[in-house]
């Protein structure tokens, strides 16, 4: 029997766009064991989305593995219990894809190397910021290549986490569907100079700098408008420490020195509470590790 663990991830990061993602200390566990056929069991969260026939993410990205290796899949029991949020901007959906890849490369004996799992991943999921920071873990750059995904990944200090996740329909489909085609330049620079400035702050642990240079101006306007209670929440996380839109959204995530994390986390909540929705929340920390046996 093989276990896994796999990270949840926030991508983005306020400017950097598809590009930016950091791996966190929420984390699913999935083993996969011989079997006569395919089973696939949730416990956690989601598991009532989940637990719904064996055609998923997972078992799909498990699939996917043996046919690139060209080999044949036999029968095997996937069960994972979930910590991750689902449909929250946390890369449920990026862990969901790294644990089958990952799962069916260590019991095919790492037929593929970990640039190839990369690859894979992003191609399901379309794009890497989420995917490289679940496989490798840290603070993780990442932009697609012809063939393959460049990553730079980096370790970065303990720092206080406050997410908060309204509890509102919002998939990702709409969460692109809502971005403009294209950006002006003023709003191109504006992004170019903070994403690299995020990366330095997060390096550092420089909470002011990073507070100053979290401002985004090509997708969370966008979205914002669109979450109810949003831009209002996402305002006053600001008042507590650097702010942003966590991957596609719904969740706020917001970066605050730990005196601050419980008025933060309740103040941030109430902002939606007092227009009806419900919330979710977790306070956390980044990981350094990534999708790994245990
Ligand atoms: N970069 C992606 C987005 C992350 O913002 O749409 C969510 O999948």
């Amino acid at each position: 029997m093989i276990k896994i663990r796999v990270p949840a991830t926030s991508a983005n990061l306020g400017p950097g766009f598809d590009c930016l993602g950091l791996a966190l200390d929420v984390w699913n566990e999935i083993s996969f064991e011989p079997a006569n056929k395919l089973i696939y069991q949730v416990t956690g969260e989601g598991a009532e989305k989940l637990n719904k026939g064996t055609k998923n993410l997972l078992t799909k990205a498990y699939a996917l593995v043996y046919e690139v290796c060209g080999k044949p899949m036999s029968g095997v029991k996937i069960y994972a219990d979930n910590k991750i949020l689902m449909s929250s901007g946390l890369g449920s959906s990026a862990a969901a894809i790294v644990s089958g890849l990952f799962g069916a490369n260590e019991i095919l004996g790492n037929l593929l190397n970990e640039n190839e799992i990369l690859k894979l991943a992003t191609d399901m999921e379309g794009h890497p910021d989420n995917v490289a920071p679940a496989l490798l873990g840290g603070l993780v750059v990442s932009v697609m290549a012809r063939e393959e995904i460049i990553t730079k990944r980096y370790e970065i200090p303990d720092i206080t986490l406050v997410i908060v996740k309204p509890i509102v329909d919002w998939p990702t489909r709409m969460a692109r569907a809502v971005l403009p085609k294209s950006v002006s330049r003023a709003d191109a620079i504006h992004n170019i100079g903070r994403a690299v400035l995020v990366v330095d702050a997060l390096r550092g642990g420089d909470l002011d700098l990073l507070q100053k240079v979290m401002d985004d101006r090509i997708h969370q306007p966008y979205r914002l408008k669109h979450i109810s209670g949003g831009m209002a929440a996402y305002k006053t996380a600001k008042q507590f420490g650097a702010a942003a839109l966590s991957g596609a959204g719904p969740s706020i995530i917001n970066f605050v020195i730990p005196e601050n994390a419980e008025r933060a986390r309740k103040e941030i909540a109430q902002v939606f509470h007092e227009r009806g929705i419900k919330t979710k929340d977790v306070v956390t920390k980044p990981s350094t590790r990534g999708t790994h046996r245990i």
